[in-house]
């Protein structure tokens, strides 16, 4: 926790729970939020260049704004950026739509369109090439002595996602880069090393949803005329009310898979790892014990909370926690400290391999419950099994960066140094 982060109520005025430069110098503000769930859990923030909203830090009050999805609407927007979006929501990409920002009854209509494609059995067959993607990953990084060191966010962290979600979307593996790229520009849209080079923000943001547009285009015309087995066919060839969805419905289905599925993914391995690099204890039960890896997983969710927070929209007057919203009031989800309610976890601050029970908020809850929680933890438990399993030694090998963002929120770069058993 940081020194430097209000930690009386009266002083926080949710600035720096929501800009991303402290995220990126500082981490989460956890000093903030564990004394905002103690003194005021619903709180009025009024940060400078930002919307007004309330700070909901308690997992308690997060669940039940979630179970109201009619009177705590996402469409009015999720993510609360300086100075508005900036986006033109009438026309170009900016009317694309996507579940995540869509209310009852429309959105479970939508979801349904590929939600029976997620389930676990469905998901079953994916295993053998989520296996595969570990096995070489890991195998890349032993090499042919089994030492080295890398940044294990691009060496590992960023491509294991990225692999998966391009063969469900159809996307060819030489394209990988360019998608990865995109996504980045598109996600880490507050990290000037993230960025897409350009003056104009918004001219920078419109090409980007074009080129990406452009791309998708030619996959759902092909999966039109070829169905096959994949995500890319459900989507590609998706029905609402007995019509084929719109163009911009059915690319946005594609975009929110790619960008919810990658960078929320990416995060959450490379923070785990940097987890059990802290924690050697904790990685050395995992190695004794594989049984370990799934709770190790949710774990490791809760602790790197990858989405931060969301934003919700009340539609009427009405009560949270006893303090009165107004119509029309935005509130933020903070997911993040819901994760480290000491009234529902105990020894919150402590990274625990076998936690139980784990009743955390990473995958969000309710209504917008994450999609593609059982596809991420299929593939996230197959790389840590296989890294658990081969690690022979790892250690920190320079201070880890975090992206500037508080939104989406995770490691830019994490060196390591490590003697991993090698293939054979
Ligand atoms: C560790 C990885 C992941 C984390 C932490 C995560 C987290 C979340 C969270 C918190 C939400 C709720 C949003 C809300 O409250 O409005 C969400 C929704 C969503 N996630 Fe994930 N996610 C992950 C992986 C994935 C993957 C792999 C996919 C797709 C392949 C995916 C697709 C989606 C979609 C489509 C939604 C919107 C669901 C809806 O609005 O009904 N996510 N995710």
């Amino acid at each position: 926790m940081s020194s430097t982060q209000p930690d009386h109520p009266e002083a926080i005025d949710g600035f720096n729970l929501i800009d991303p430069s402290g995220y990126e110098d500082e981490g989460h503000p956890h000093s903030s939020w564990t004394a905002l769930r103690q003194a005021s859990p619903v709180h009025r923030c009024e940060p400078e260049g930002y919307q007004p909203y309330w700070a909901i830090t308690r997992h308690a009050d997060i669940c039940s704004i979630s179970k109201t999805p009619n009177i705590f609407l996402s469409s009015p927007g999720i993510v609360n950026v300086q100075g508005g979006l900036g986006i033109d929501r009438e026309s170009g990409v900016g009317a694309m739509r996507t579940i995540i920002e869509m209310d009852p009854p429309e959105h479970r209509v939508y979801r349904k369109v590929s939600s029976p494609w997620f389930t676990p059995n469905a998901l079953s067959r994916l295993d053998e090439a989520v296996e595969a993607s570990a096995r070489e990953l890991v195998d890349e990084l032993a090499g042919e002595s089994g030492e080295g060191e890398c940044d294990f966010v691009n060496a590992v962290a960023v491509r294991h996602p990225l692999r998966l979600l391009s063969t469900i979307l159809g996307v060819e593996r030489e394209d990988e880069p360019r998608i990865l790229r995109v996504t980045n520009e598109l996600f880490g849209a507050d990290d000037p090393d993230l960025q897409r080079e350009g003056e104009d923000r918004d001219a920078a943001m419109e090409a980007l949803g074009l080129e990406l547009f452009q791309y998708f285009s030619k996959i759902i015309e092909d999966r039109r005329v070829n169905p096959r087995d994949d995500l890319a066919s459900v989507l590609a060839n998706g029905k609402v009310a007995d019509k084929s969805m719109g163009p911009m419905e059915t690319f946005g289905y594609f975009l929110i898979v790619m960008s919810a599925g990658h960078d929320t993914t990416k995060n959450a391995i490379a923070g785990g790892m940097e987890a059990l690099v802290a924690n050697p204890l904790e990685l050395a039960r995992v190695k004794a014990d594989q049984e370990l890896v799934n709770p190790l997983f949710e774990e490791i969710v809760r602790w790197t909370t990858p989405v931060n927070y969301m934003m919700r929209h009340a539609a009427r007057d009405c009560e949270v926690g006893g303090q009165a919203i107004r119509e029309g009031d935005a509130l933020a989800l903070f997911y993040a400290s819901a994760n480290r309610d000491e009234s529902v976890f105990e020894d919150p601050f402590v990274f625990k391999a076998d936690r139980h029970p784990n009743p955390h908020l990473g995958f969000g809850y309710g209504e917008h419950f994450c999609l593609g929680a059982n596809l991420a933890r299929r593939s996230a438990r197959a790389l840590f099994r296989e890294l658990t399993s081969r690690i022979e030694f790892v250690e920190s090998a320079g201070d880890p960066v975090w992206i500037r963002s508080s939104f989406v929120v995770g490691l830019k770069s994490l060196p390591l140094r490590y003697r991993i058993r090698p293939a054979g």
